[in-house]
């Protein structure tokens, strides 16, 4: 399978084709094995990859410094860039440009929608977007598809259900953009109203042929859904703490909510959750959340990072 990944940042789902898609998840598979048969090999040994993220990170970052070190790369990695020149004002474009210098790849998570667009702009070597703000989180959307591949032959015909703050999740917007491409064509889209999905996303979706329905009620939804995507308030991203706290548990997925969902639906969450689903749910066979889907997100990391590295 053609591998458009060579020296190429990766900055949106936006770039992918279906092939791409395919490659991944080809290379995903192999990733998966590799791990499982001998924990990894040294066929990235003499590369290096920076790691900057400016936003705090628990999954993303150490599965990023996970797959570099079992691919038997090197890693610089820098979780919170307050022991960097940044805190004496360095501007990204410099900073990019710097860690070039050193690094292979860069992976970056920042706050501000588009930085990672500029970072690929700027730095000399390739730029994976780790989550910039709340705009996309493009590697964590093709964990989640390899996911729902695992349990689903195809994403075509699947009726996906995401739930909480679709405006802030940045998990959501480059899920649903990649989902429709695949051929998803029935979304159910609930939260709050002032938590609604971006427009623009909803136009993308509509536009490339998805169908659309939007509510506040989980409950209309249960008997539906073949994949329920459950996401937390984000909480950094409200000027108002007030508003955040008054919204933040508006839904809470338990046991009794899974009552009138289907035998072979699958939960999935990005994690952190904090409180929307009941602990009491995870050993639901269900729930992949706390096992293969972040599983999958190692062996995805080191298929982009083969992929982007290596001819
Ligand atoms: C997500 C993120 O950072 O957008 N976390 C992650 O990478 N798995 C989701 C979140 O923080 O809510």
């Amino acid at each position: 399978m053609k591998n458009n990944f060579y020296q190429k940042s990766f900055v949106t789902v936006e770039s992918l084709t279906v092939d791409d898609v395919e490659c991944v998840m080809e290379k995903t598979d192999e990733m998966e094995k590799l791990v499982r048969e001998k924990g990894g090999d040294d066929r990235l040994q003499y590369k290096v990859m920076a790691a900057l993220f400016y936003e705090p990170s628990s999954r993303t970052f150490s599965s990023f410094v996970s797959s570099m070190q079992r691919l038997g790369g090197g890693i610089i990695p820098l979780n919170g860039m307050s022991h960097t020149s940044v805190i004496k004002g360095e501007t990204l474009e410099d900073t990019v440009r710097v860690f070039s210098c050193f690094a292979d790849i860069i992976v970056m998570r920042n706050p501000e929608v588009g930085s990672a667009e500029v970072a690929a702009k700027y730095a000399y070597v390739p730029v994976i977007n780790a989550g910039d703000g709340k705009n996309e989180h493009p590697t964590q959307a093709l964990y989640d598809v390899y996911t729902m591949l695992k349990h689903f032959s195809s994403c075509e015909g699947l009726t996906v259900g995401m739930i909480g703050d679709l405006f802030n999740g940045r998990t959501v917007h480059s899920l649903s953009k990649l989902l429709v491409k695949l051929g998803t064509r029935i979304f159910y889209w609930v939260s709050p109203k002032v938590l609604k999905m971006p427009r623009e996303i909803y136009t993308a979706v509509t536009n490339a042929g998805g169908e659309v329905i939007e509510t506040e009620n989980v409950d209309e939804i249960l008997p539906k859904i073949d994949v329920m995507y459950v996401t937390r308030v984000q909480k950094e991203r409200f000027a108002n703490l007030h508003e955040y706290e008054k919204l933040k548990l508006n839904y809470i997925i338990t046991a009794d909510v899974l009552k009138s969902t289907k035998k072979d639906m699958i939960i999935m969450h990005p994690l952190p959750r904090v409180g929307e689903i009941s602990p009491e749910i995870d050993t639901d066979p269900r729930a992949v959340y706390l096992r293969e889907q972040m599983r999958n997100g190692l062996y995805v990391r080191m298929a982009l990072l083969d992929l982007i590295l290596r001819k």
